[in-house]
């Protein structure tokens, strides 16, 4: 048996072991440095630098650390000792990890550069969650950040989804979407089957897929659905901002192809939002990028405060989880002024229509009637006052420059925004049921009701059996009455 790498000098480390007098900033990580290959002087002035910048860092490997940090190659050794400690779930992270996260001075995003592999074969089986630590099925009870380790897997899983999506067969469609969602919180990349025993939410036929593409480095399957005619008609049909996947249908139904098939057939009738979606579709089917959503929250900013310099202006959506790029810009606008909501995105649309940068705007008015409340469909729409925009962006307001098509000479281009406008005591719920992603409030709302027996939406949390609302000022607040940690916005890219 290989012996413990720093085990042999650990009861002197703790006896020499420098006073914690620093505050501990990160409290969800815990660092262990590896001292074999590190050696001791190097590893206490690690240690030292660590906890200045506020990490906690454990003398002892107990179960209470969460990172394992290693200056050894020689991996096999490494996993030896570490299968002996039975501690699954820790990290164990190259060095790289350690000094790009005292550099940045707090704990960066793991990167699959970062991570130590294990080379034993044997470690798969035991690597996988043990039942007090498992991987829950609820993404709202797992932090999931914009770094995928199973991108392979996932796009796979997310084309057979929404293929039977096309087919409104929610079963099989909701099984495959779950499964890709617990594969983009693992901080690992699957690289053999038994790493996935004991993950939940993974069935038979997902099973079968990820194993295909181990094997093969694709699935066979995925690749005869992405060359079938009908779901690469529906794909594209529906790529059309206006077109959903029932028009899509229609027109396939029909023996339309492509476009200029459905802008020739004289039955098809094209709303006001499917010709605007026509018209600026090469813009708005190409992503926005970070630089242009932040230059749309400078002008929507101004357009608010024009109106009312007291209003909360806030980018909610992807752009709020940390995504690099998005399909829109949402926003949620809200007046302290009770009631002053409504009129304020009004106004605001007034407000840009006056500076000739709406190219398309469908207003909802609210419908939303407190008296109503707790409404039992839960995967309806909400009932604040919003819009569905698409906005003229110049080039020369985003800072380096528009994210274009190469050749693209018009200085500007179209880029859809999404505006929601709640009252502010609804401010919270509707925060964070726009923050997305769309599994996380999936699964928000599933547990609320299976685990709480309370009703989640968009404008307030019910509690069944007490029979009343739940107040919620912060985020943090809704959590707390869910009894779920917080989890970041970052943290819900489930
Ligand atoms: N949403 C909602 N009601 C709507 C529209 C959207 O509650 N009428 C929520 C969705 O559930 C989603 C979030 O608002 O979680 C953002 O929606 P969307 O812009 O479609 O998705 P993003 O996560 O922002 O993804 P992308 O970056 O592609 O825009
Ligand atoms: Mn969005
Ligand atoms: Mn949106």
């Amino acid at each position: 048996m290989l012996r413990a790498p720093a085990a042999r000098k650990r009861s002197r480390a703790v006896e020499v072991g420098v006073p914690r007098r620093e505050e501990v900033k990160f409290e969800d990580v815990r660092l262990f440095l590896v001292e074999r290959k590190m050696g001791r002087s190097r590893r206490s002035f690690l240690t030292q630098l660590a906890r200045s910048k506020g990490f906690a860092v454990e003398d002892v490997l107990s179960d209470e650390v969460t990172h394992v940090v290693s200056e050894d190659n020689q991996a096999s050794s490494l996993w030896t000792w570490l299968k002996q400690k039975n501690l699954p779930n820790v990290h164990v992270l190259d060095i790289s990890w350690f000094t790009d996260s005292m550099r940045e001075g707090r704990p960066v995003a793991m990167e699959t550069r970062h991570l130590i592999q294990d080379t034993l074969p044997t470690w798969a089986e035991r690597s996988t969650p043990t039942p007090g630590t498992s991987v829950s099925q609820y993404a709202c009870q797992r932090r999931t950040t914009t770094e995928n380790n199973n991108k392979i897997f996932t796009d796979a899983l997310e084309v057979l989804a929404e293929s039977y999506e096309f087919n409104e067969n929610e079963g099989p469609c909701l099984a495959f979407r779950r499964a890709a969602s617990v594969l983009k919180s693992l901080p690992w990349a699957v690289q053999n089957l038994g790493a996935t025993q004991g993950l939940p939410c993974l069935g038979e036929h997902t099973k079968a897929i990820i194993e295909e593409i181990l094997q093969h480095g694709r699935s066979f399957e995925v690749e005869k659905m992405l060359s079938d005619e009908r779901y690469q008609t529906l794909k594209l049909f529906t790529s059309v901002f206006g077109v959903g996947p029932k028009t899509a249908e229609k027109w396939y139904r029909r023996g339309l192809r492509s476009f200029s098939a459905a802008l020739a057939d004289r039955s098809v009738h094209l709303n006001r939002m499917q010709q605007s979606g026509f018209l600026h579709y090469g813009d708005i089917s190409r992503a926005v990028s970070k630089a242009e959503a932040q230059s749309l929250r400078n002008i929507i900013d101004e357009a608010v405060h024009a109106i009312t310099p007291t209003a909360i202006v806030a980018v909610t959506g992807g752009f709020r989880r940390g995504k690099e790029f998005g399909h829109d810009v949402d926003f949620i606008v809200s007046s302290p002024e009770a009631g002053e909501e409504e009129r304020l995105l009004e106004d605001v649309i007034d407000g840009l229509k006056k500076q000739h940068i709406v190219l398309f705007c469908d207003y909802q008015a609210s419908t939303f009637d407190i008296t109503k409340l707790p409404s039992h469909s839960f995967d309806a729409m909400d009932h604040f006052a919003k819009c569905f925009l698409i906005l003229r962006l110049e080039a020369s307001q985003v800072e380096g420059g528009l994210h274009c098509a190469e050749g693209d000479r018009r200085g500007w281009r179209a880029v859809r925004v999404d505006l929601v406008s709640p009252p502010m005591d609804r401010y919270a719920y509707a925060l964070l049921g726009w923050t997305g992603s769309r599994q996380f409030e999936r699964d928000l709302r599933r547990f609320a009701r299976l685990k709480r027996g309370m009703l989640l939406d968009n404008h307030a949390l019910y509690d069944k059996t007490k029979k009343e609302f739940l107040a919620a000022t912060t985020e943090k607040d809704i959590f707390a009455h869910l009894g779920l940690e917080y989890i970041e916005p970052w943290q819900r890219n489930a």
